[in-house]
Order: structure tokens, then C-alpha cells, then sequence
């Protein structure tokens, strides 16, 4: 036996212990790779690749070879060695968060009782689905607690499970995307007390919305509107392929189409996401204690269209500001700063993921 042995096996220990944040986006994939120094995170290894965008559509992936393809690649471009990832599901249709109040009881009771205190709260066959649950403490009311459900379809699950196994990775962890984006703001952000902040991903498929009271997430809403509608109404409008409105809306130029004109239609479009932000911040007023929401923090692709994060702002008369994933993590010494930077608010979600550990829930 070599001396080397024992070396190498427990090497492999701490390599298989490693876990890689994968963000599969129906626009882009997301990968990154962190190290937990004395000094906290460190980026080590980051990758962000765009997919064709019949792929992935309303978050079903109806093409899962060339999804495949595309993982192995982003994989081998960014030489990440390790195999275990985080992924994430979102959508309304596959995706239920609730906070629920049941009988106060422990957690080992809760767990053996979860799905039948869970199955009125649910609107799909508790069979269908994958349940979770936090306990968030007690209520007002006496020996009553509140509960965050979260319950996930399988089938939703095994589409993004399946992709990723076939991809020679093991998914150790699935979480949703609402909770990796609570993630990521967390290890960079102070908890601010007594203040509503709303968490907004503006991806291209999706918005995801997730409010929190001192640091607690309180709602959360996924709505099946995003940037491929600024894409789309480009096309229509201008008769443009799809490539070239995505460069449009990058800012580059087309011949032939006029800076003006491309901008009134981009904010145009906006106003129909800002729109669809606003009606879910006033379902929030609504229905919670009829609080205000204080601050939002943005992050997804969508932001980074020009003027997006100012019109928000006017439009919804709140603070609005951009989530820097790695406000308080540092970036390893080989990697490239500028790129990072540029594409930061797309890697918001991957960076939640990147935190997680194997063992989590
Ligand atoms: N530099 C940029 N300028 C303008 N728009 C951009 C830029 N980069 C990306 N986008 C837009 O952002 C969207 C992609 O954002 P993101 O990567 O967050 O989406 P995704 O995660 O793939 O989608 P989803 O999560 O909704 O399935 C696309 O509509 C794209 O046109
Ligand atoms: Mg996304």
C-alpha cells in the first residue's frame, strides 16, 4: 500500500463534501464554486452559458439532451471538478410556500405528521408531492405555532434531477428558488429590523418575489412573467429574429432600427414586468397586517437592461436597489473580476445555491 493512500482517500472526503451551486435558468445557465476560508466565502470557480430558448419553456425542459450538452459543457469550461450541485425549482404550478398554524408540537412530531396537517394546505395529490417544513415559533395565540410549508411537485423534481444525473453530477441538494435567493442576500446584507424588504429575480421566464420582516421570510410569489417579453415585443414590433432582439436589448445596435425606437419599446415592455411587480407587492399590503414594503432588492438578468432599476423605481415609488452576491465574499485571485462583475446579478440565485452543504434540507 502506497503512503499516498490514506492521502488521497481523504482528499477525495473533502472534495466529495464540496458542493457546487447550479442555477438552470430557461436562458442561462448559472454555475459557481465557493470555498469556506477563515475569512469567509471565496469564489473559486464561476460559469455562466446561455441555452437556446425552446429548451426550457414555463420551466418544463422539453429538449433534456441538448439541456444535457449544455451542462457537460459549462462543466468543462469552467474546470469544476466537483460532482455534487445544488439545484433549484420555482413556478407557481410546481412550487407551494405556505406559512400554516398548527398545534404547537416538536419537530420529530411534526415531521411523522407533516403530511396530513400539510394535505388541506395543498392543492396538488400529497402524493404528488415532496414536503417540507421550518418551524418559525409560536403564535399569539396559546399552544399554537406557525409553520413554513413548502411543498414541491415530484415530477418537477425528477425533470431537473434527471438532467443533471445525466450530466455525470449528483444533485445532493434541492432547494427552491425563493430560499437561494433569501440565501445569497443574507451572507451579504444586515438583517434590518422592523424593515419589509422584497427580494425580486427578474429572470427571463420568471419573476420570483420573496418579502422579508426582520430577516423572516414572510411571502413569497413566483409569477410566470419576465424579460422574454421585452424580447418579444421587440420581434414583433420590429420583425426582428431573436437573437437580434437580445442584442437589442444588450444594447448593441441593428441596422436599420433606430436607438429611439428600440428603447420605446423595451420601456414599453417594462412597465408590463414593473406592472406585475407592483400587483404583487399590493397583494402583499393587502393580505399582511396591511404593512408597506420598505425596500426592493433586485437581481436577474432582466435588471440589467438599461434604465430598468430607475423606472422601477418611479413607477413603484420605493427605494430600489441591485443585490451584489459578493458584497461580502471574496473573489478568488485567478478569475476574472470584470466578467464577474458584469454578470453579477444573473449569479444571485447560483450563489444562494453555492452556500448550501450536503445534509441540508
Ligand atoms: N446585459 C444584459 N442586458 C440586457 N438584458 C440582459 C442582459 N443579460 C441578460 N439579459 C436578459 O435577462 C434575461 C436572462 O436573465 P436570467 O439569466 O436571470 O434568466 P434565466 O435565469 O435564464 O431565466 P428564468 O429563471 O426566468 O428561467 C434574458 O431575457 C436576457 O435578455
Ligand atoms: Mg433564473
Amino acid at each position: 500500500m502506497s503512503i499516498l493512500d490514506p492521502f488521497s482517500e481523504l482528499l477525495s472526503f473533502f472534495r466529495s463534501q464540496r458542493i457546487v451551486g447550479l442555477d438552470i435558468g430557461s436562458r442561462y445557465i448559472k454555475v459557481i464554486e465557493i470555498k469556506d476560508t477563515s475569512k469567509g466565502f471565496q469564489v473559486e470557480r464561476f460559469g455562466i452559458m446561455p441555452i437556446e430558448p425552446e429548451l426550457i419553456v414555463d420551466g418544463s425542459i422539453l429538449d433534456s439532451l441538448r439541456v444535457v450538452d449544455g451542462l457537460k459543457a459549462l462543466f468543462q469550461n469552467t474546470g469544476i471538478k466537483t460532482k455534487n450541485v445544488t439545484i433549484s425549482v420555482s413556478g407557481h404550478s410546481s412550487v407551494i410556500i405556505k406559512r400554516i398554524t398548527l398545534p404547537e408540537m416538536t419537530e420529530d412530531e411534526l415531521t411523522e405528521s407533516i403530511r396530513f396537517e400539510a394535505e388541506q394546505y395543498i392543492p396538488f395529490d400529497i402524493d404528488d408531492v415532496n414536503l417540507d417544513f421550518h418551524i418559525l415559533g409560536p403564535t399569539e395565540e396559546a399552544d399554537q405555532m406557525e409553520v413554513l410549508l413548502v411543498a414541491v411537485k415530484k415530477d418537477k423534481i425528477n425533470e431537473y434531477v434527471s438532467v443533471v444525473q445525466e450530466a455525470d453530477l449528483t444533485p445532493a441538494v434541492v432547494d427552491v428558488d425563493a430560499f437561494a435567493l433569501e440565501n445569497a442576500y443574507e451572507i451579504n446584507y444586515d438583517i434590518e429590523s422592523e424593515q419589509n424588504v422584497a427580494l425580486v429575480n427578474v429572470g427571463a421566464s420568471r419573476i420570483n418575489l420573496n418579502i422579508l420582516k426582520s430577516g423572516v421570510s414572510v411571502f413569497t410569489r413566483d409569477s410566470s412573467v419576465g424579460s422574454n417579453i421585452q424580447t418579444e415585443a421587440i420581434q414583433k414590433e420590429l420583425g426582428l429574429t431573436f437573437e437580434d432582439a437580445e442584442r437589442l436589448k444588450h444594447g448593441e445596435t441593428i441596422e436599420e432600427v433606430s436607438e429611439e425606437d428600440a428603447d420605446a419599446i423595451i420601456q414599453n415592455s417594462s412597465e408590463d414586468i414593473i406592472n406585475e411587480i407592483s400587483r404583487s407587492l399590493d397583494y402583499f399590503k393587502g393580505t399582511f397586517m396591511h404593512e408597506d414594503v420598505h425596500k426592493v432588492m433586485l437581481s436577474g438578468g432582466c435588471i440589467l437592461i438599461k434604465g430598468f432599476q430607475q423606472r422601477l423605481a418611479e413607477l413603484t415609488g420605493m427605494e430600489v436597489e441591485m443585490i451584489d452576491p459578493f458584497r461580502n465574499v471574496r473573489i478568488g485571485k485567478t478569475l476574472d473580476k470584470d466578467m464577474l462583475r458584469e454578470v453579477a446579478p444573473q449569479l444571485v440565485i447560483a450563489m444562494g445555491l453555492a452556500v448550501r452543504r450536503i445534509g441540508d434540507r
